[in-house]
């Protein structure tokens, strides 16, 4: 019996030496190598494409590759009863929170501004803005770190979920009145979002334009949440402040893409957070444990939600 490692686009082998390290006598496969269809019982996938799982007939789990799990259900013909699992990393997450809060430090406190100064040999003083209100979409594991990030350093913080389940120091927002009044009183609207189809494209322009005037975007949940054209044309309306990408509409953008030399954006190629291999590891073969147990999967995905 085997695990399938089909990582593509990104690179298997750390997630093929970490699986191997942590269960030696198990074979692990990648997707180029020859292997036996039917010894296949785990798939750990960043995306599946149609027709791939009926290939193999005593598959008992897919484990996503990361948090994200869109590129894996769309696919669209993963059998009903299949688990589908996806990875929790917490060292990941506070890795984001920190991208997220360096990031908004560079607009709040003016340091992206003083940076142009410095350049010029400018000494010029502004006065210091009074803290910065926070909000962030998607109060999972990733929106949680990034709270907590923020609160020691005095940023209130108000979140917007779906079923808006309270969360400690979080001023929690749910529904379509509650996005409005989260974006009303977001100076930082961070997006942690996980894409389904009805967080795709959430923020267009007209829910931007809901953001008070010199808001600041911080987008680390997928590209798609964010409609790109709509983010450009509020920043040189003058109505958005600066925004920071670390996920694009398309990754990588085109060279010629605005986003790569707005003065007002912070672009980074999808680096925010980096999961661990090992905590894949773990997670892949305690998943395929369960699976042969037919326990429950404590990181099983709601197809149903998309998450
Ligand atoms: N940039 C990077 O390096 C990076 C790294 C890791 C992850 N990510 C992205 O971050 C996303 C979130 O990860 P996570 O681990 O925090 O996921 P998670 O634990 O599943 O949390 C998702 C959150 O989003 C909320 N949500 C989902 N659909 C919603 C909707 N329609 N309206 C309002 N809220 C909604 C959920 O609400 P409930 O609490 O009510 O369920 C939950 O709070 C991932 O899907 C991935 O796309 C990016």
């Amino acid at each position: 019996m085997a695990i399938l490692v089909m990582t593509a686009p990104i690179p298997a082998d750390s997630f093929v030496a970490a699986l191997r390290e942590a269960a030696p006598d198990l074979p692990v496969w990648t997707s180029e190598e020859v292997h036996d269809p039917a010894a296949v019982e785990a798939i750990l996938a960043w995306r599946i494409k149609p027709g791939v799982v009926a290939r193999y007939p005593n598959l008992r789990v897919v484990c996503a590759v990361g948090a994200g799990v869109e590129k894996l259900l769309a696919a669209g013909d993963l059998p009903a009863q299949l688990p589908v699992t996806r990875a929790l990393d917490p060292a990941q997450n506070e890795k984001i929170a920190q991208w997220v809060v360096g990031c908004t430090l560079q607009f709040t406190r003016d340091l992206r501004r003083y940076a142009q100064q410095q350049a010029r040999a400018h000494w010029e003083r502004h006065a210091v803005r009074p803290a910065a209100r926070v909000g962030v979409l998607g109060l999972g594991a990733v929106g949680q770190a990034i709270a907590r990030a923020f609160r020691p350093l005095g940023y209130p913080v108000a979140g917007w979920s779906r079923r808006g389940e309270p969360v400690d120091g979080v001023h929690v927002c749910a529904g379509e009145a509650g996005l409005r009044e989260l974006l009303a009183g977001s100076d930082v609207l961070v997006c942690a979002l996980p894409l389904t189809p009805r967080t795709n494209g959430l923020l267009d322009r007209a829910r931007l334009a809901q953001l008070p005037r010199g808001a600041i975007v911080v987008s680390v949940g997928r590209g798609e949440h964010v409609v790109e054209a709509d983010l450009r044309a509020l920043l040189d309306a003058g109505h958005l402040g600066g925004a920071a990408l670390d996920v694009f509409e398309r990754e990588p953008p085109p060279p010629d893409n605005w986003v790569w030399s707005h003065p007002q954006v912070i672009a980074t190629p999808h680096i925010a957070g980096e999961v661990g291999r090992a905590v894949v590891a773990r997670q892949t073969l305690d998943a395929l444990r369960r699976a042969r147990a037919g326990e429950p999967q404590p990181l099983a995905v709601d197809r149903a939600a998309g998450y």
